[in-house]
């Protein structure tokens, strides 16, 4: 039931803190430590490469998992779209364990590849909110989102709730490998603080929907532009501003604007700059100069840590490796405003299905 909520996806951006603060309760014990099948643990222990595989925000949520698999479990990521990557196989490393992101559980691009990795004899591992869903009873692990059901076409809360998911495993593997890193994540007061600043985010939401008036009611294209966990999460960003408000959105790494992407930028085109990570901050700066020197309408989101008085919204701070976690919530909201400004069927976007059981 959508309850005081005019669209389920007002409703689901507005779990989201509860669903993971249940995720830190479901899969951390007292001390904080991630309680994760030891199976499963052993399987990925033994991997060489996690190959991660699935669709739009799914996959998306991969490319923001892929650092923190890294840093925390020391172990190499491929992220690869599962439509692509069953056809277009690449040269798999010696011992792959595969990773199935899927919200539905359902979705026929990623089944089709479990299906090869099944005839191959490989281990794999799906995180599904669907409990017995196909991608779940194929697979030889499961993991659970537990973020109850998402109605909206538009994935707001599976998006978080698998990048926390995946997160909490790789402290897991990243603690069992002795991995320093790991053992100084502290995930459940990570996962803690990144609920806080969630519903900082969602109190907020009436000067959000300002700021999409402002910046984003008539455009017919808006850019996102970030680096390193700044782009994975743009990339999110502009698909959600792209399939339920119809605004031509794209997600760029910041530097790559001056190799061609500049060109598009005119008078007024809306640029959203997300900055949350100290490394390159000054660097997405500089691209901002770059873009308002050429008439953009930059709006800024930028974590308390390497914030200035200008920036339009301010995160509150949190290990910049799982910054995607908060700083996808204004996207999300900037998304559901400027569809329902605009009269659109916020929750059914033209053209699409909630679960896409076709190849
Ligand atoms: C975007 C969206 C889709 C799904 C994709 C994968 O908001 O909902 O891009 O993320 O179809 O679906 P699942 O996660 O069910 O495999």
């Amino acid at each position: 039931e959508k309850g005081p909520f005019p669209f389920y996806m007002l409703k689901e951006i507005n779990e989201q803190p509860a669903v993971l603060r249940r995720l830190a309760q479901d899969y951390l014990d007292e001390s904080g430590k991630p309680v994760i099948e030891p199976d499963l643990l052993a399987a990925l222990d033994q991997a060489d490469r996690l190959y991660i595989l699935a669709a739009g925000t799914s996959y998306n949520a991969g490319l923001a998992a892929k650092s923190v698999f890294e840093t925390l479990a020391n172990i190499p990521v491929e992220v690869g779209l599962a439509s692509e990557f069953g056809y277009n196989t690449p040269l798999l490393s010696k011992k792959p364990f595969f990773l199935f992101l899927s919200q539905s559980g359902e979705t026929a691009d990623s089944r089709q590849v479990l299906v090869k990795v099944n005839e191959w004899g490989y281990p794999s591992l799906t995180m599904t909110n669907a409990q017995g869903s196909t991608l779940s009873r194929e697979a030889t692990y499961t993991m659970l989102l537990n973020a109850g059901p998402e109605i909206a076409v538009a994935s707001t809360k599976a998006y978080t709730a698998q990048i926390a998911l995946q997160t909490i495993l790789a402290k897991g593997l990243g603690e069992k490998r002795g991995v320093k890193s790991a053992q100084d994540f502290n995930v459940r007061e990570q996962l803690g603080l990144v609920a806080n600043g969630m519903q900082t985010i969602i109190d907020e939401k009436d000067f959000i929907n300002q700021l999409a008036q402002n910046y984003l009611a008539t455009t017919r294209n808006a850019f996102y532009i970030g680096r390193g966990y700044d782009y994975a999460v743009s990339l999110e960003a502009a698909l959600k501003l792209k399939e339920i408000s119809y605004v031509q959105a794209e997600g760029f790494a910041g530097a790559e604007l001056k190799h061609g992407t500049i060109s598009l930028i005119e008078d007024g085109t809306p640029v959203i700059a997300i900055i949350t990570d100290a490394r390159v901050a000054s660097h997405t700066r500089g691209n901002i100069q770059e873009v308002r020197a050429r008439g953009a309408h930059v709006l800024t989101i930028a974590m308390e840590a390497v914030a200035d008085k200008e920036d339009n919204l301010i995160l509150a701070d949190i290990d910049p490796l799982i910054s995607p976690l908060l700083s996808v919530v204004p996207t999300q909201l900037l998304a559901y405003y400027t569809s329902l400004n605009r009269g659109y069927d916020v929750d059914k976007p033209r053209n699409l299905a909630k679960a896409v059981t076709v190849e």
